[in-house]
């Protein structure tokens, strides 16, 4: 705007969207790669699986490119379709999403208005807090418990104004993971106005048969949503696709506020290639159980306490501003996550990469920490 333009421009913004902050991104690995003249960046900041995307995703991705000028199908039959089948729900308590994040903030602008509260971990994915903040409602965060949702203390937090309820199943940052007879305990305790929402991006990495998911509560008709992602394990983040299961009312409702072409073809016709691809889950999830046991037993020797996680990624605390170690490893080529953002002062959360990456994390992280 000029300075002498006789138009005074500015047109005051809702007030809720003041009360959030934009995010963030770090830079393109490719541009720290360049402007640090490093021969190679791991990147581990993301939880993004570091095997690439099944390759029959890829190969659809190749067969439809030239007809993207075909407008998305707005109900995802195919997709909805094996999805249903896959998990033996009806279509119609499945929404589909520009990722699951999408789903996320559906939820907020279905139920929540001015006023009303949200209740959810304090340390968290923050996406939650978001969703809540736009639309006007409280999030009420509650601490966790050494890395644990604590699901008691969060039942308690549940007023007649709370409408929804984000359980983070493995818990983005600290990876813990809710069990089932926790789970069923808190849904017990939770009253029938209350929409329980359990954000399950990291369940098909959980390999433990006491995971306490919702599915079951679910499809015994509670009023439950699970939300899904093919970000994570599936390798198409890049694509945007992810999903909810839900009550059929709750999938009306988001039907209603969704944009008709949310998920784009491409991302349709990849995710519903990527599910048939067994071998490519199974790999992934042995890539990350060896890794995980690799650097527990490397930081334990380093002397950093690691969370316990059920995900793809492990949060540890160096004993040192994470915001120094970031910037050291960055330095040496590797990006991770410091956790500031979420009020931690020493701690790191890292993406459990291929051998080699974890290897050269281990390296840098030893040199860094040695020297701050
Ligand atoms: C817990 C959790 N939920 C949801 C998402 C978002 O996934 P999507 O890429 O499907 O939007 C992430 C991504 O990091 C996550 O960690």
């Amino acid at each position: 705007m000029r300075e002498d333009s006789p138009v005074q421009y500015g047109t005051s913004p809702r007030p809720e969207v003041l009360t959030l902050s934009p995010y963030i991104p770090g830079k393109p690995a490719d541009e720290v790669r360049r402007e640090l003249g490093l021969e190679r960046v791991v990147k581990l900041a993301s939880n993004e699986n570091p095997l690439g995307p099944s390759p029959k995703a890829v190969q659809v991705i190749r067969e439809l490119a030239g007809s993207v000028h075909i407008y998305p199908d707005a109900a995802g039959f195919y997709l909805k379709a094996r999805l249903s089948e896959a998990y033996g729900i009806p279509a119609e308590q499945i929404v589909l999403g520009n990722g699951s994040d999408e789903i996320i903030m559906l939820l907020g602008q279905a139920f929540v208005r001015s006023g009303d509260e949200v209740v959810m971990g304090d340390k968290t994915f923050p996406i939650y807090k978001t969703s809540t903040l736009l639309m006007g409602g409280k999030p009420v965060e509650v601490p966790l418990k050494d890395g644990f949702l604590d699901l008691e203390a969060m039942a308690s937090a549940i007023t007649p104004a709370t409408k929804l309820v984000f359980l983070c199943n493995p818990n983005n940052p600290t990876g813990a993971m809710n069990r089932k007879d926790e789970v069923e305990r808190f849904l017990k305790a939770v009253p029938p106005h209350v929409l329980v929402v359990s954000d399950e991006a990291y369940a098909e990495y959980v390999v433990d048969d006491d995971y306490g998911t919702l599915l079951p509560h679910l499809k015994d008709g509670k009023n439950v949503a699970v939300l899904r992602t093919f970000s994570k394990i599936y390798g198409l983040a890049g694509l945007r696709t992810g999903y909810g299961l839900m009550p059929e009312y709750v999938a009306a409702l988001l039907n209603r506020v969704r944009l008709s072409f949310n998920q784009n073809a491409l991302a349709q016709a990849a995710a519903a290639a990527a599910l048939d691809d067994e071998e490519h889950v199974r790999r992934s999830i042995r890539m990350v159980e060896e890794g995980k046991a690799y650097l527990y037993r490397e930081f334990a020797a380093m002397g950093l306490k690691a969370y316990p996680t059920w995900g793809n990624f492990i949060m540890v605390d160096t004993g040192k501003d994470c915001q120094k170690v970031f910037q050291a490893l960055l330095r040496r080529g590797v990006i991770v996550r410091p956790t500031s953002a979420w009020g931690l002062h020493t701690a790191l959360r890292i993406t459990i990469g291929t051998v080699e990456e974890n290897e050269l994390l281990v390296k840098a992280l030893r040199q860094v920490l040695a020297e701050i």
